[in-house]
């Protein structure tokens, strides 16, 4: 059922701020005891504890980027310009994601070592038997098209395929790997026909587009049995919230999603939440809401 995987390390901001999944909800003095232990510790050394509990893998891209770091600024959607929207697609940006992260990610995992991001999705598919029979996969945002080599070292069957709105990624992703179906598509307005892919992956791409709301329609348009969306930054109690940051060398912009809005809109897709995966959580710096990045996994009903 709906977070049933969240890992010890999550725990912690789950019972000081209560989870959307109602754990809390089965303590009666909520209130007091989130009160009580805030004034007792701190939300400083709240995150400051959860760092030391959060075992990370060596050179992860997702724990570096994933907290809340100082230099995330907070803007309302009408701050965020216009321009921003392209920012992944500036040409030096797979190269040097590629050098920053990937590289090293790929080579450790290649050596059988756990790269956090990647076990999730592995274990998501894994958990819900859909890595037996062969399924027409589809990875929306799938930047160097590095899921394709870490799905076939986990021997996950699937007919992969990977899309992105960037020209210079795609160009990346097919000479990485040739042989591979790569297209230049926006997660808006995909030209693939309704349900052409049993699973569809939105890659932690979501945060990245303003019009989510057509995206997750798009996502789910296409997709004939599942849907998962991977890393997807979620705020407990906040609402969706608005940050710029500079990564890859670029000005970017990150949405952090209410979570309760998602699942509507899952939810007014025809997405039933199947499984949820937890990880790297902690508290949002601003409000001291529990933060939490998680990977859903979706059946269309
Ligand atoms: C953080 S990377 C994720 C890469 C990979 N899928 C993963 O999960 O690690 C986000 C990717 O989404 C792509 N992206 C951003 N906006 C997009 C859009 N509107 N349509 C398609 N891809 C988009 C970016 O170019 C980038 O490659």
């Amino acid at each position: 059922m709906v977070g049933a995987k969240e890992p010890l390390k999550c725990l912690l901001p789950l019972l000081m701020e209560g989870s959307a999944v109602g754990i809390w909800e089965l303590v009666s003095w909520r209130s007091v005891g989130s009160k009580l232990a805030n004034r007792l510790l701190g939300i400083k050394v709240i995150n400051s504890l959860l760092k030391k509990l959060s075992k990370r893998s060596r050179g992860s891209e997702f724990s570096k980027e994933s907290t809340h770091p100082s230099d995330y600024v907070e803007v309302t959607r009408e701050e965020i310009e216009e321009e921003l929207a392209n920012s992944w697609k500036d040409s030096k940006v797979p190269q040097i994601q590629f050098d920053t992260y990937t590289k090293e990610q790929l080579e450790n995992y290649r050596r059988g070592l756990s790269v956090e991001p990647y076990d999730v999705l592995v274990r998501i598919l894994k958990d819900n038997g859909l890595d037996g029979k062969r399924k027409r996969m589809l990875e929306v945002g799938c930047s160097t098209g590095y899921y394709s080599e870490v799905l076939k070292i986990k021997a996950i069957n699937s007919a992969y395929s990977g899309c992105d709105y960037s020209e210079s990624f795609i160009e990346f992703a097919t000479r990485l790997y040739p042989g591979i179906d790569f297209q230049v598509q926006d997660a808006c307005s995909l030209t693939y026909p309704d349900g052409s892919f049993d699973i569809v992956i939105s890659g932690c791409c979501l945060l990245h587009i303003m019009n989510y709301e057509k995206a997750i329609e798009e996502t789910a348009r296409i997709a004939k049995e599942y849907v998962v969306f991977h890393r997807t930054p979620v705020l407990h109690k906040k609402d969706t919230s608005y940050y710029i940051k500079t990564a890859y060398g670029v000005k970017m912009f990150e949405i952090h999603f209410n979570e309760r809005e998602l699942l509507k809109l899952f939810d007014k897709n025809n997405l039933k939440v199947i499984d949820i995966i937890t990880f790297n959580c902690g508290l949002e710096k601003n409000s001291g809401d529990f933060y939490a990045y998680k990977t859903y996994l979706c059946m269309k009903s």
